[in-house]
């Protein structure tokens, strides 16, 4: 598709923040072009930095675990994450790269239409939700624009931490069970139906 190609070019060349001089590639997102769910998590990590790709390191292979539980696999999502170079020493995010990036994150939402975003852990979910608690509000979907949002822990946190591997195992469930109800149910396609960042919790 030829805007996601240009994305991924404009991607390359940007130089808004310093990590763009220290990063090895740039880490724009892959995966299905015409996705039901697209994924968005935080930033590239090392293995990332090096493979120009998401998720390919140890909280990738957890990503992979709690995609084929639900019988997913990579190529029919989308993968992305909220900036596309690397910080350095694996620093969080800071919010102006998360800004500088934001343009980016949104020409993909627009141009790949997915149904349903799940975020992995706070900052994706704080783009959409930003007064929202991920502890409180993970596994619960909710109204963002013309898509649905549904929040989840970050894969990452599950290799420190066994009790958020399983509310992730638990949470991932509930993505195929979302999916069809936003499928399925006409009220979730009338637009504007939902007022924004309305939790549907009774679909
Ligand atoms: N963590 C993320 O948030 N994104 C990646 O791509 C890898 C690890």
């Amino acid at each position: 598709m030829f805007e996601l190609q240009n994305i991924r070019t404009q991607i390359e060349k940007c130089t808004l923040c310093q990590i763009h001089s220290s990063k090895n590639k740039t880490v724009p997102g892959e995966g299905n072009l015409t996705p039901e769910i697209m994924i968005i998590g935080e930033a590239p990590g090392k293995n990332e930095d090096l493979q120009g790709k998401p998720f390919v390191g140890a909280a990738g292979k957890i990503l992979d675990q709690l995609l084929s539980s639900i019988k997913l696999s990579r190529d029919q999502v989308f993968i992305t994450n909220m900036i596309k170079c690397r910080p350095p020493n694996n620093r969080d995010p800071l919010d102006q790269e998360i800004d500088n990036c934001a343009n980016f994150l949104n020409e993909q939402i627009h141009f790949l239409k997915p149904k349903m975003i799940v975020t992995l852990g706070r900052y994706s979910f704080s783009k959409f939700l930003p007064d929202r608690l991920i502890s409180h509000d993970r596994g619960k979907l909710f109204k963002w624009k013309n898509v649905f949002i549904y929040p989840v822990y970050h894969p990452a946190a599950a290799l420190r931490n066994s009790s958020i591997k399983i509310k992730l195992e638990e949470d991932f469930l509930g993505i195929i069970k979302s999916l069809k109800k936003i499928k399925s149910n006409p009220n979730t396609k009338q637009k504007n139906k939902y007022k924004e960042n309305e939790q549907l919790s009774s679909l």
